[in-house]
């Protein structure tokens, strides 16, 4: 048995091969174009494991992708390839015009074309994919219900899409997609809709990552506005227990917002950051990383509150969390201390100019 993942050598979509690949022996198929946020280094524990294939390239590239799918006969595809970062979207929205729309639309023809071919029962064994055993599981996100104000109820499923950055109507649309695939040709796809994921190998130009390495470099730390915009925090490998979850017995055609009931405004995030950063690696100078924090000129558009009401998946699937805030949190300040290595390396390159530029806009 195989799986098709998508942008496996990201942030989330690593987390869940190395998770799977720890806990299963079927193999994954790991289909990532490598853009920035891409790093193969993350995966460096799995050279020389069989169950794991990478391939470099592109969702979009329909010749690839059916050649993989017809070679491997996945018994599922997880889309977790995306362009993510926010800021970038604003930056500049075509690449994710190009990713999560137009490359989303060419994985589902793709995907499309070959579920058609599948057998409507089974044979070899059972082992080999059926037309009705098989899955795509979109991997989308919670900024596509828009913004709350205070006092509003956390986002359900029923919640109307109204996404308010490029990167979220990207999202959104990929997400309208994935669903007409289902109403229209039957594709049996699944959708997860995330709160803001941190943990290990988090590319640091999110928050939290973000946080930790510029304190650690005695940098300043950028709140943007003033800093009481709430995101509601879920610890990686949550969300990933929560896909294989709804991989497993989640129902045809529904959507499953995933979340913690963890609502922070970001200052408070910051601050813990640097709580535990004075514990774990104090300044030699005796003063707190606090210290560093700097409020810049906010996030055009900038959502005000997230928040995620978890209940249909903890209800119908039985899932629950691991990790709370205080745990996760913890692990992840300790992880970034722990791997200096990976982080020096990420931050080489393009990353070092997308930072300074970022952060010298928003000091104008
Ligand atoms: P990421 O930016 O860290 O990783 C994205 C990966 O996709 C990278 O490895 C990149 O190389 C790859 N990729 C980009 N374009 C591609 C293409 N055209 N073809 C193949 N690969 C491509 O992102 P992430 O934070 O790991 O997010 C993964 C998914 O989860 C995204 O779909 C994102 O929208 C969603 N999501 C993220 C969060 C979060 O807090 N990070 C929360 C909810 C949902
Ligand atoms: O909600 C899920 C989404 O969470 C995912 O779909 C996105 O892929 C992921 O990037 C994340 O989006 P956010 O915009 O919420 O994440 P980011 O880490 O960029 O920002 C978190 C909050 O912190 C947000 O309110 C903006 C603020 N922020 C961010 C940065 C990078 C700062 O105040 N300063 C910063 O330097």
């Amino acid at each position: 048995m195989t799986l098709l993942v998508t942008g496996g050598a990201g942030f989330i979509g690593a987390n869940f091969v190395l998770d799977w690949l720890a806990a299963h022996d079927e193999t994954v198929v790991n289909l990532d174009k490598l853009t920035y946020a891409g790093n193969p280094e993350t995966l460096a524990s799995l050279q020389g494991n069989a169950h794991h294939v990478f391939v470099q390239g592109d969702i979009g590239d329909a010749a690839l992708v059916s050649r993989l799918l017809a070679e491997h006969q996945p018994r599922a595809v997880v889309n977790f390839a995306a362009e993510s970062h926010v800021d970038r979207s604003i930056h500049g929205p075509g690449d994710f015009i190009e990713t999560n729309i137009v490359g989303t639309f060419r994985l589902l023809e793709s995907v499309r074309s070959y579920w058609s071919g599948l057998s409507d029962t089974h044979r070899d064994g059972g082992v080999a994919p059926t037309k009705s055993s098989f899955r795509f599981l979109h991997v989308s996100t919670d900024e596509v219900y828009g913004s709350l104000s205070k006092g509003d109820p956390a986002f359900a499923e029923t919640h109307r899409y109204e996404p308010n950055s490029p990167y979220s109507a990207s999202k959104a649309a990929s997400d309208h997609l994935v669903r007409a695939w289902h109403h229209t040709y039957g594709l049996p796809v699944l959708t997860t809709n995330c709160s803001n994921n941190y943990g290990p190998y988090h590319f640091p130009e999110k928050l939290i990552p973000l946080m930790i390495v510029n304190a650690l470099a005695g940098k300043p730390l950028p709140v943007y506005g003033d800093g009481m915009q709430i995101r509601d925090w879920l610890y990686v490998k949550d969300h990933c227990s929560a896909i294989r979850r709804v991989l497993e017995a989640g129902r045809l055609g529904e959507t499953y917002n995933v979340g913690g009931w963890n609502e922070k405004p970001n200052i408070e995030i910051v601050n813990t950051v640097c709580k535990l950063l004075d514990e774990l690696r104090p300044k030699q100078d005796g003063t707190s990383y606090a210290t560093q924090i700097a409020y810049v000129t906010d996030r055009p558009g900038h959502d005000r509150r997230y928040a995620i009401d978890a209940r249909k998946l903890e209800a119908e699937l039985g899932w629950k969390p691991a990790e709370t805030f205080e745990t996760g949190i913890r692990k992840t300040v300790e992880w970034y201390l722990a791997n200096p290595d990976w982080v020096a390396h990420v931050q080489s390159g393009s990353y070092r100019d997308w930072v300074s530029k970022n952060y010298a806009e928003r000091q104008a």
